[in-house]
């Protein structure tokens, strides 16, 4: 497996936004990560890579006990993410935003620019690499954080909600953008609202409610099952 989380936890206060939750990715799948607004998912994403500390429990990747390590360290190791809210520094070019993902990797500025322009091809965003960050729209904007995490050249990228805002063709290029980057050697964690989506990608998802892991499965299995269902309807409890 190449990333393992045992019994994360994470507390804000007395209030537990992640609670009791293990779960592994083997090397080379789409793992699928569901559930309602405010579930935990954003916040069991910071405790993979480190931008939140556990509460308590553990995180290994690539075989490595990363709990206590810094995002940096995580990065350096091969795990990479986007963000819910993108990390875009808007007066940079486009070109000079994906370069700083690839820093992680080059220490020479001419070296991290190349692999920056490389990543932004990939995804798409080669005609628009001078341009200015603010000037991107949304799929814009989408691509340059997914191009952003791809430049530290990553083992396991985990995916927040990378296609919200997006049109219905817009999400299908996504789709296809997302099954390239896998088809590369990339593992993938997708956390998406949209189901096509998590439908068309991943055979394995887990799905949260408040903090807890309530269904595993196929999509199929788990989007029929009523715990789920009930989930989302926002009732706390269902009889089977
Ligand atoms: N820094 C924080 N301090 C306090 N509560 C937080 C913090 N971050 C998230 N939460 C709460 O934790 C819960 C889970 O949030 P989040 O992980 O963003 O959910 P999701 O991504 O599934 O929508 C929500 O109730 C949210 O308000
Ligand atoms: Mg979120």
């Amino acid at each position: 497996m190449l990333i393992e989380a045992r019994s994360v936890t994470k507390a804000f206060g007395a209030f537990k936004a992640v609670d009791d939750a293990s779960v592994v990715v083997e090397e080379g799948e789409i793992l699928g990560l569901i559930g309602p607004n405010g579930a935990g998912k954003s916040t069991f994403f910071n405790c993979l890579t480190g931008d939140l500390s556990v509460t308590s429990g553990s995180v290994h990747f690539d075989g490595i006990d990363v709990t206590r390590a810094a995002p940096e360290h995580r990065a350096r190791l091969g795990l990479a993410r986007t963000f819910q809210v993108p990390l875009t520094f808007e007066s940079m070019s486009v070109l000079d935003n994906v370069t700083i993902g690839a820093l992680l990797r080059h220490h020479n500025a001419r070296d991290a620019r190349t692999r920056a322009r490389d990543v932004l091809q990939r995804v798409g965003l080669g005609p628009l690499s001078d341009a200015p960050a603010k000037s991107l729209g949304t799929p814009g904007r989408k691509r340059l954080e997914i191009a952003r995490a791809l430049a530290s050249e990553p083992k396991a990228l985990l995916l927040d909600e990378a296609m919200a805002g997006l049109t219905p063709t817009e999400v299908r290029e996504a789709i296809e953008l997302v099954r390239r980057i896998h088809g590369g050697g990339i593992t993938i964690v997708i956390v998406e609202h949209i189901m096509e989506v998590i439908v068309s990608l991943a055979r394995k998802v887990v799905v949260f409610h408040q903090g807890r892991e309530i269904a595993r499965g196929t999509p199929r299995e788990v989007t029929g099952d009523p715990h789920v269902i009930a989930a989302y309807l926002g009732r706390r409890k269902v009889r089977t």
